[in-house]
């Protein structure tokens, strides 16, 4: 028997849930994330709201700079992933971990403008949704945002805008609130790939969302960089191409098979070049298969697998067994289409059906030994 009683230091006020939350996604913006609670606590009323930050393995010190920040204030906490990257599946986290019910994502950047957080969170308290922050409406804008992003934004918008069931002015907004229960509804139909956490919301609704768009003006980022890179592109043609095919073609194939695709049009330039260089068919042939498999490997590696992607050394064996899996696939094709043509079958048919067992063949087989998990 002991009367052992843990004692916590009282606070000063008592504890009770939040009813917002703002998650905001990091990674390497240790000299933001301090500035942007200011801003936040400028805005915010002292209590009922708290920040979730999701970092992905920052090196540049963010993690500790938020550390520090939670030693001061009882409202910030921290998730910290490993191994992982992705701005939508980093905010889905950040909206699982918290009581509050209505939760909003906002970027570490301070490019979002946080006068007009309240705005949207109150939006939803009202009964929206979503609402969400808009650039392409009166009283909105880009800003001085550079040329060439401003281009690529107003042409993504465009094609979002085509595709999308729920349209609003601004789809590829990072800016938004929602109910969190809707999330958790939408969560076995939300693709969590890449940046565009609201258009994946929009999309993956089965019905009508009650939507409220907020303008603003978007500002440039004054420190860190931008992670917009080619892979982010790619992961928002691959969530469009999910969402509208209701992930029939998985990304993964659909990929492997355009990669095959540029592989027959390297395969064909090469060869006219050599034969025009006076070349023998047969070497000409075999030094643009040869050549077109490397590059269907190189661009596998870093595509379709970027995932898995072989570095340094292993990039070699790599290349090795995809040219392994591909010769065998070159074999079941030929059997495959001889088989069927000398059973009458009619050449084209013949021809197409070996073909589909090779590319079928090499996209299992090299999953398998070339990028295996
Ligand atoms: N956890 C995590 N993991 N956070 C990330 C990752 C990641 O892999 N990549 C980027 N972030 C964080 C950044 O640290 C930043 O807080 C925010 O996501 C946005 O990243 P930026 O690199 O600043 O992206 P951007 O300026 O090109 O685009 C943003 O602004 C657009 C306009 O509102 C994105 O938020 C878009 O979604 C948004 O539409
Ligand atoms: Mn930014």
């Amino acid at each position: 028997m002991h009367n052992l009683k843990i004692t916590v230091p009282s606070t000063e006020q008592e504890w009770a849930p939040p009813r917002y939350c703002v998650v905001v996604p990091t990674f390497e913006e240790r000299d933001n994330v301090q500035p942007l609670f200011a801003k936040l606590q400028a805005v915010m009323p002292d209590r009922g709201w708290e920040v979730i930050f999701v970092d992905d393995d920052s090196r540049d010190g963010t993690p500790e700079a938020i550390y520090q920040l939670m030693d001061q204030h009882f409202n910030v906490r921290l998730i910290r992933r490993f191994g992982r990257r992705g701005l939508s599946s980093a905010a889905v986290e950040g909206m699982m971990a918290t009581a509050a019910p209505i939760v909003a994502v906002m970027d570490a950047d301070m490019q979002h403008d946080e006068e007009v957080l309240p705005k949207l969170l109150q939006c939803v308290d009202d009964g929206a949704d979503v609402a969400l922050g808009t650039r392409y409406a009166q009283n909105g804008s880009l800003g001085s945002w550079a040329q060439s992003r401003a281009l690529i934004s107003r042409f993504a918008t465009v094609v979002a805008g085509r595709v999308n069931k729920n349209p609003v002015t601004d789809p590829m907004s990072g800016f938004l609130a929602v109910r969190r229960d809707l999330v958790v509804e939408l969560m076995p139909r939300l693709s969590l790939i890449g940046f565009k956490i609201l258009l994946d919301i929009l999309m993956s609704s089965p019905g009508k969302l009650k939507v409220s768009e907020v303008p603003y003006h978007f500002r440039c980022r004054t420190a860190g960089e931008s992670k917009l890179d080619v892979n982010v592109s790619i992961d928002f043609l691959l969530l469009l191409l999910e969402k509208k095919t209701g992930r029939f073609i998985p990304a993964r194939l659909f990929l492997f098979a355009a990669v095959g695709g540029s592989g027959l049009l390297v395969h064909l330039l090469l060869l006219r070049l050599m034969l025009s260089f006076g070349l023998s068919f047969v070497v000409a042939q075999s030094v643009a298969v040869a050549v077109a498999i490397a590059s269907n490997f190189s661009l596998n590696n870093v595509l379709t697998y970027r995932d898995r992607q072989l570095r340094g050394w292993r990039m070699i064996g790599g290349l090795l067994s995809f040219y392994a899996v591909c010769g065998i696939g070159a074999i079941a094709n030929v059997g495959v289409a001889s088989f069927l043509y000398f059973g009458n079958e009619r050449w084209w048919v013949a021809g197409i059906a070996g073909a589909v067992i090779g590319a079928v063949w090499n996209y299992v087989a090299s999953s398998f030994f070339t990028w295996r998990r």
